[in-house]
């Protein structure tokens, strides 16, 4: 099957892109001898999380961010973990924190996301951060990174969303939450679906723009799309066939206008956006 590739919302090109603006920013930062730091801290050994924070690592490396990183065992206590935060929020050399989310049971996520400083807070988690977001009053420092390197892909591809019908399929903190302020922003029409929704198929075939982020493989078969629509895929599923996404790519590619692809679609935004939110947190 050969696909054109006027549909696709090419992550890996955006992103690129984003990585080479934000290497001269850099180049500008260490004329005034500033390096932006990163500092990661992962809690316990879960596969995943493992791999997306190594790939942090890596991305930092390509644009010349310094990284620090604590990984502590899954027994960590909360006031353990508060005490590394703090550290780095005292740290001059580190400019933006992320703690890999999720977190163990015993410790409370609400409480560790608060006590990172808010200047610091490249993710957008912090309470003020995604309040002042959804208040839309300019005083958020960063927003979060998946929402807004969908957003980003989107406007990059000349998707003016003023207007459009957006379904959101996923009601997350890190996703489907923070990204209903920014399609505000843009003038869409926005409505967020989730497991208590009754009738999916019908919302997401009435959107002219369908975000899905259910965590399902494949689930988004040809009868959730109206013809023309645009997607974004914000599923990583770990599959026997490979890394896929939410959306059934090869059965939806042909009635859709638009499509991200899985790899090479959000994942890669997000990952970009997070170097961006940490170069501006060096920069401020
Ligand atoms: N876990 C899944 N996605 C994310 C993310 O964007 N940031 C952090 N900190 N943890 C995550």
């Amino acid at each position: 099957m050969s696909v054109d590739t006027g549909k696709i919302l090419d992550g890996r090109a955006c992103s690129q892109e984003l990585k080479d603006a934000l290497k001269l920013r850099v180049a500008a930062l260490a004329k005034r001898g500033i390096v932006p730091g990163l500092a990661t801290v992962l809690v316990g050994d879960d596969p995943a999380s493992k791999v997306y924070v190594a790939n942090k690592h890596k991305d930092c490396t390509e644009v010349g961010i310094k990284s620090f990183h604590v990984n502590l065992p899954a027994s960590t206590t909360e006031g353990n973990l508060v005490e590394r935060v703090k550290e780095y929020n005292e740290n001059p050399l580190v400019h933006g924190i992320l703690v890999q989310l999720p977190l163990p049971k015993q410790v409370d996520v609400e409480n560790i996301l608060a006590c990172i400083d808010p200047r610091k807070d490249v993710d957008g988690f912090h309470p003020q951060n995604l309040g002042n977001l959804l208040r839309g009053n300019g005083k958020h420092f960063f927003t979060s990174c998946t929402p807004a390197g969908i957003v980003h892909l989107l406007k990059w591809a000349k998707v003016d969303m003023k207007g459009m019908d957006a379904v959101i399929v996923n009601r997350s903190n890190i996703v489907g939450k923070p990204l209903v302020p920014l399609l505000l922003q843009e003038n869409a029409t926005v409505q967020v679906c989730h497991t208590g929704t009754r009738d999916l198929v019908g919302h997401c075939s009435r959107a002219d723009l369908v975000v899905a982020g259910t965590g399902k493989a494949r689930m988004f078969t040809p009868e959730y799309f109206k013809k023309g629509a645009i997607v974004v895929d914000v599923g990583m599923n770990r599959t026997e066939q490979g890394l896929c996404g939410d959306v059934d790519f090869s059965a939806v590619v042909d009635k859709v206008a638009k499509i991200t692809p899985v790899p090479g679609g959000v994942g890669l935004m997000t990952r970009a956006m997070l170097l961006q939110n940490t170069v501006t947190a060096a920069e401020s």
